[in-house]
């Protein structure tokens, strides 16, 4: 029997509350499946400055270290933000776990369900039939570059960021777009601001040059701000959308939402080799942690993504999502997805009817 070792690490706000209604469901996978998962809890974010005094700490990335994956909660909120900058968890704990497993591509998989349709607030006929994927650099550009920070000048304070990309970061990053699209709609879409950005003249010079290796798909480009707008727009137009860091961060909650909320969109962070960190894309939600109402969706399809990508366990992920989608079929709503009048149901009892319709499908 194949045994994995999944690192689990929770966080702050909602993640523990998304996490504990996921690990059921990837328990039952494993039985029904047959593998063996171990789940090693481990402490990040928040959570782990107040019980550390560090949101990464050694022992938390000794269990990644010797983990095939890590699923991931959510990290940061309210309480942390009074400290340093560079100790915050988002910047202590979730970039350093991105840069140090080498992540470099996150995937963003975006579908409009057509259960869901009345909880876009687009129009029915716009946000029918949408299916994107947002594929964003993600341990380059302004997150990471340097030189970064804040200095005195005698005219005040200066803070500096840095928009730096090599040829080899956009490489890369570029081969998963394309072979991503060759397995679905075969048209990549460039998102940048190559009027502007001297960054995204070598994205494009890069991509013009990356494009000859995948004849079969087809290349476009957009500058960001008309990307935004085409998402709401027309956004069917799209297949895969390749971006760097900052853009593919903010285009994809607008992405998300169109179809129907922030928490159903899961997201796989991928390096080199197998190994992975599986994130949803939203964060800690303050305004709704503690309240049992957050929706579960977005950890659970992390956790099938984990299944897929890092595991090789394709028909365990494929069982999960099914289970999924029988779940909004059979009109079960978290709050943030309950169009008028609809029932709603609170994030244990969401979860337990995709884990009902896992083991009963
Ligand atoms: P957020 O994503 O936490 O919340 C934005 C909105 O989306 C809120 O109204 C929230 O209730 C809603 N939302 C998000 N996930 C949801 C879910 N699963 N179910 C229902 N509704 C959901 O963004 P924010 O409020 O800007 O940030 C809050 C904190 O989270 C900040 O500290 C931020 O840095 C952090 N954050 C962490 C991650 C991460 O750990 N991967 C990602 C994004 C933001
Ligand atoms: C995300 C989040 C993070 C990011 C933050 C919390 C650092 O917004 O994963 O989308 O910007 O990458
Ligand atoms: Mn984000």
């Amino acid at each position: 029997m194949n045994t994995y070792r999944i690192a689990v690490l929770a966080g702050d706000g909602i993640g523990p509350e998304t996490m504990a209604a996921t690990l059921p469901i990837l328990r039952a996978a494993a039985h029904k499946f047959g593998f063996h998962l171990d789940l090693e809890e481990a402490l990040v974010g928040g959570a782990a400055i107040d019980a550390t005094g560090r949101a990464l700490p050694e022992e938390t990335l000794t269990v990644c270290r010797h983990s095939q994956a890590i699923l991931f909660g959510a990290v940061g909120g309210p309480r942390w933000e009074a400290l340093p900058p560079e100790k915050q968890p988002e910047r202590a704990a979730l970039l350093p776990l991105r840069r140090t497993f080498g992540l470099y591509a996150n995937l963003r998989p975006i579908s409009c369900y057509p259960e869901l349709l009345s909880s876009s607030p687009l129009k029915t006929e716009i946000a029918r039939g949408v299916d994107l994927l947002v594929v964003r650099e993600l341990t380059g550009g302004l997150y990471f570059g340097q030189p970064k920070g804040t200095v005195m000048t005698d005219r005040g304070e200066r803070a500096i960021d840095t928009l730096v990309y090599e040829t080899s970061e956009i490489e890369r990053v570029a081969r998963v777009a394309f072979e991503a699209a060759r397995a679905r709609k075969k048209f990549v879409t460039l998102v940048d601001k190559a009027n502007v950005l001297e960054s995204s003249l070598l994205w494009r010079k890069t991509i013009r040059r990356i494009a000859a290796d995948y004849t079969d798909v087809q290349l476009g480009f957009l500058y960001v701000d008309n990307a935004a707008m085409q998402l709401v727009r027309n956004p069917r137009q799209f297949d895969v959308l390749l971006c760097e860091n900052l853009f593919g961060d903010i285009l994809s909650d607008e992405a998300a939402a169109l179809c129907g909320s922030l928490g159903m969109l899961p997201s796989a962070s991928l390096g080199k080799a197998r190994f992975g960190l599986y994130e949803p894309a939203g964060g800690s939600a303050p305004d709704i942690a503690g309240k049992g109402i957050a929706n579960p969706s977005a950890e659970i399809l992390c956790a099938a993504l984990l299944l897929r990508y890092s595991l090789g366990e394709e028909k365990a992920a494929l069982a999960i999502e099914a289970a999924f989608r029988a779940t909004l079929s059979d009109g079960f709503r978290t709050p943030d997805i309950a169009s008028d009048g609809a029932k709603t149901v609170g994030t244990e009892a969401f979860a337990q009817a995709i884990l009902d319709r896992f083991e009963n499908p």
